[in-house]
């Protein structure tokens, strides 16, 4: 019999408005990596907070951890016994160094007056031990690579002495390589004992992991099922409730150049970068995480200069110094840091979404016509599905993917001539990448130029006409995709 470390017996979350968790129960193992997923909006996140404390679920359901149930639902209770999430910005104090970060948590949970430094070095030290990993622990965790942030987050939790570790979406902003190393550290993890509870969207990387998975569709709790049980299709047709076939759009080829990009380089990020994106086609940008493809978008949508290059459009010479010049020329940018770059979290959805484009729902005294910023809301919120679908509801309020949702809504609202699109898809469940795809094809098919910029080599084949391939800051390969398969644009990438 496997040894059950967590029981969330009935528990039901209820925000204004809308029922997180309806009447959920599922037991998580010791020693196990669970699985949870679900579409956007499903409840996953909220389930996490309710384990963490952050929020209090509605009377009636219990958490037993360990074999003693929950008391008072608070941060404090969950940190004694050993819970500990890792939320997709970390948490980290970003001035204060490694080691700080690391080994300060004991001290704040017992309550202890005085930091003996050279413990606190010993802790972190064998915390990191612990992880195979090596960082400088002075450094200030400001100025770590993501991955490093989140492997200092990790070290804490074990500093914490934690039992269950919760991953809510940790790979979104790792390249493929440090998403194994994380994998393999999960791996060490559950073979000490301790066990994992990790979210994400990507179904390739829930079967690499897990043992066991739980299903949430709409609030409630679908089951839990071994690895061996499911495969791919059967998880995606238990959280969507049907089944989902990414659809490969008809490729173009097209000859109108819209934006050219000459010889962009910029030391440190990119070497002579050269192409043009064409009236109505989406070009795809792929490679490995790092391999300069963010750089050169942002330094095309002026916000950062390249050290030499130009640009043109529509055969014109461009001057772009800042994203105010890009806007102002027709171009749009979304970036991959969604949830950090392109939201105003304490705003309404209405308000995220006219910001770009208040020129068309202004009059000509510049006032805003709330009857058209209603109806271009509408129909955007529906186009993208958001839920819940209330104009005014504070977009901290939604769920993550649903605020990547606003956020590419906001800049498809603008339609401006050319689009770029960093990750659309990151953080954005199975069932919704179609729609999404199938929008940008629409844009394109009306005439924009849309450039993707991509990791997911099923997203660049299904929606992209051609496809740029780039490697340590060069382009390695240009072509068409009709025909591509996989493996060879692969073989460009590494
Ligand atoms: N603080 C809040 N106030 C009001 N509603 C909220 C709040 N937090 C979450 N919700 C709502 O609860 C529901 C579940 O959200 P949750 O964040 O748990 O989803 P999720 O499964 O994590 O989705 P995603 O995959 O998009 O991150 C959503 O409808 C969301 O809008
Ligand atoms: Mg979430």
């Amino acid at each position: 019999m496997d040894q059950v470390l967590a029981e969330i017996k009935g528990i039901t979350k209820q925000f204004p408005g809308v029922a997180a968790l309806k009447d959920v129960s599922f037991t998580i193992n010791k020693g196990e990596i669970h699985g949870l997923i679900g579409e956007n909006g499903a409840g996953k996140s909220t389930m996490i907070k309710i384990l963490s404390g952050l929020y209090t679920p509605e009377s009636g359901g219990t958490i037993i951890f360990d074999g003693e149930p929950f008391k008072t639902y608070a941060p404090l209770e969950s940190l004694h016994r050993g819970i500990v999430v890792i939320y997709q910005d970390f948490s980290l104090f970003s001035n204060l160094s490694v080691m700080e970060n690391i080994a300060l948590g004991p001290y704040v949970k017992d309550g202890k007056p005085l930091v003996d430094w050279k413990i606190m070095e010993k802790t972190a030290c064998a915390a990191l031990e612990k992880l195979r990993f090596q960082l400088d622990i002075h450094a200030p965790a400001g100025s770590l690579s993501v991955a490093k942030q989140q492997i200092t987050a990790i070290a804490r939790a074990l500093a914490n002495k934690a039992r269950l570790l919760v991953l809510d979406e940790p790979t979104s902003a790792l390249s493929k390589g440090e998403a194994a190393k994380l994998f393999a550290i999960m791996r060490s993890l559950k073979e000490k004992g301790i066990s994992l509870l990790f979210i994400s969207h990507k179904i390739d990387e829930l079967f690499a992991v897990c043992d066991r998975f739980t299903v949430f569709r709409d609030g409630r709790c679908m089951g839990t099922f071994n690895k061996e049980e499911l495969d791919g299709d059967k998880l995606v047709s238990l959280m969507a409730g049907r089944k989902i076939v990414y659809k490969i759009f008809d490729k173009n080829r097209r000859e109108e150049p819209l934006l050219e990009v000459k010889n962009f380089s910029k030391a440190g990020q990119f070497k002579e970068v050269s192409f043009s994106l064409r009236k109505g086609e989406v070009l795809g940008i792929t490679g490995l995480v790092g391999a300069g493809r963010t750089e050169v978008a942002q330094a095309v949508f002026g916000l950062s200069q390249p050290d030499t290059g130009s640009l043109f459009l529509e055969g014109k010479p461009l001057v772009i110094k800042s994203p105010k010049d890009a806007v102002a020329k027709g171009i749009g940018y979304v970036p991959e840091n969604r949830l950090q770059e392109g939201l105003v979290l304490g705003k309404s959805i209405k308000d995220n979404l006219v910001i770009t484009v208040l020129k068309a729902v202004s009059n000509r005294l510049g006032l805003i016509r709330r009857d058209k910023k209603a109806l271009l809301t509408k129909e955007w919120m529906e186009k993208l599905a958001i839920k819940p679908p209330l104009p005014d509801l504070a977009a901290s309020k939604l769920s993550g993917g649903n605020q990547q949702r606003v956020v590419l809504a906001k800049w498809l609202a603008a339609a401006p001539k050319i689009l770029i699109v960093d990750e659309p898809t990151n953080g954005i469940d199975v069932g919704a990448k179609t729609e999404i795809h199938q929008i940008l094809r629409d844009l394109a098919a009306a005439g924009m130029g849309v450039i993707v910029i991509s990791s997911e080599l099923p997203e660049i084949i299904a929606i992209a006409d051609r496809v740029i391939v780039m490697r340590r800051g060069r382009i390695a390969d240009q072509r068409f995709c009709e025909g591509l398969n996989q493996e060879d644009l692969l073989s460009k990438a590494l």
